[in-house]
């Protein structure tokens, strides 16, 4: 391999731990739960527990990943056990482009199938608890376009331990199918067994070999930048769309996009995955090629704490000392990081509210969680602490009333902005702050 190349993430899923409620269908879980279909949910997990059951015991896991940059030859996958306490084996592995080129299908485009091997040939791997594996490069034969939508299908013949955590991306928005035995081959999933799950399983980056000069951004976020609000399969997240952004400028045409956000994820605490100061690392740092870093995130650290002046004034201290922290981090390896400002969740001047959750509002919405929103805002923007400022909070804030977002932005929880707003963050990015930072 030439050394004017190098290895560059283009795609990436930030682990997480798979809750109950986000396994796979109960098929896949153990081989004998047809017997036991009409016990409760509750009963067949105690039973799962005493009898040990594997999850994906003889089962084809088939996902689907749209990476950003392309390649004109070499790329490698990674899978990642990083939530499992237990060895992960994995039998047989392949890729393949997906049919016609779109996420969230089960067919593949056959004649480009290749499997997947590990440490110099090895069709199987195991990945021990807590680490991830890097497969050999994959020599594709044909250059790998940018924004490809690649199949990746795995078979598990022992499936893992179901006491162990199974390491997953639950909020994917990309449709996965489950199959039983072993069809990582075949062209379509056809077993009577197969079932769609969105949700992705075990797959957490992929890197392409590429020139010199191709690096990655890596975005630190919550559901806003997970894609909450936007289509399923569709790969309209704002990080999507500013992807197409950057390919339309050659200045930034090399910079590829990892999204390592989820839904309800923390800064401080962890709770719908680990908090940012536990992750850093492993999601961001740990991969090849990034040279920018953005974080934005924080509206869950505030809308967790209490809304009274104590608890937003401690939480205010603290989600700043975290990004001191994280800053300092991120620069130890020579990285510019950027911050986004964070968005509004309050709810309009004189809107009338009966039962928040029934009008399917998030609980948030506070003038105290508000003041504290506008106070970590003003000391992104004015502490000099970061290397540029994002200001998405004054793209989407409504020019009347700073606490909530706009109309045409809300998506009618008063939190998550719509797909409008997905294009409008997209759009207003200041993608020259990329320029100013180049390391080449
Ligand atoms: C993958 O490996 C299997 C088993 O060695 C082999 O039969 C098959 O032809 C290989 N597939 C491709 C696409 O190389
Ligand atoms: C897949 O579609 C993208 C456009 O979204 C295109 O740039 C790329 O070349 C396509 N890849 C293949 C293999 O056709
Ligand atoms: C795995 O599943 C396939 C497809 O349903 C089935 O034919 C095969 O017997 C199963 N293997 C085991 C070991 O249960
Ligand atoms: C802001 O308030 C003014 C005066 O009440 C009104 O005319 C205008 O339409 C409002 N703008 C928005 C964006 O709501």
């Amino acid at each position: 391999m030439a050394q004017s190349r190098h290895w560059v993430h283009t795609w990436a899923a930030m682990p997480m731990r798979a809750e109950a409620d986000k396994l796979p269908p109960r098929i896949f879980v153990s081989l004998f739960l047809g017997v036991q279909d009409r016990l409760e949910d509750k009963l067949i997990n105690q039973r799962l527990k005493i009898r040990n059951k594997a999850v994906f015991h003889n089962t084809t896991i088939r996902q689907t990943v749209k990476i950003t940059l392309g390649t004109e030859n070499y790329f490698r996958l990674r899978l990642s056990n990083a939530f499992g306490s237990d060895d992960l084996n994995i039998d047989r592995i392949t890729v393949a482009l997906a049919h016609d080129n779109l996420s969230g299908g089960s067919k593949i485009e056959t004649n480009t199938l290749r499997n997947v091997t590990f440490d110099d040939g090895s069709m199987t791997t195991k990945i021990p608890g807590g680490a991830q594996a890097v497969s050999d490069p994959i020599e594709f034969g044909l250059p790998l376009p940018t924004n490809t939508v690649l199949t990746i299908s795995l078979f598990l013949e022992n499936g893992q331990d179901s006491q162990t955590g199974i390491t997953s991306h639950p909020g994917s928005r990309t449709t996965s199918f489950c199959s039983l035995g072993n069809c990582v081959s075949e062209t379509d999933l056809t077993d009577s067994s197969v079932q769609p799950i969105e949700h992705w399983f075990y797959i957490s980056g992929i890197e392409v070999l590429a020139p010199r000069d191709s690096c990655a951004f890596a975005v630190i976020g919550d559901s806003i930048t997970d894609g909450r609000c936007s289509t399923t399969d569709g790969n309209d997240r704002w990080p999507d769309l500013l992807f197409s952004r950057l390919q339309s400028d050659p200045v930034t045409a090399s910079i590829s996009i990892l999204n390592q956000a989820a839904g309800g994820n923390r800064i401080l605490a962890d709770g719908i995955g680990p908090n940012v100061l536990s992750r850093l690392d492993r999601d961001i740092l740990a991969h090849s090629g990034v040279e920018y870093v953005l974080i934005f995130e924080g509206v869950n650290d505030i809308g967790t704490a209490e809304a009274n002046e104590q608890s937003q004034s401690t939480i205010g201290d603290q989600i700043i000392a975290g990004y001191r922290q994280i800053v300092t981090r991120v620069h130890a390896r020579g990285i510019p990081i950027f911050a986004a400002t964070i968005t509004p969740f309050g709810r309009r001047k004189g809107e009338i509210v009966v039962d928040a959750e029934a009008e399917g509002l998030t609980g948030y919405s506070h003038p105290i969680r508000d003041r504290t929103r506008q106070r970590v805002n003003d000391w992104i923007r004015l502490s000099g602490v970061f290397d540029a400022v994002i200001d998405f909070d004054r793209v989407l804030r409504d020019d009347n009333d700073s606490a909530v977002l706009k109309k045409e932005f809300d998506s009618g929880d008063r939190l998550h902005p719509n797909k409008q707003a997905f294009h409008a963050l997209a759009e207003a990015f200041p993608v020259d702050i990329f320029e100013r930072f180049r390391a080449f």
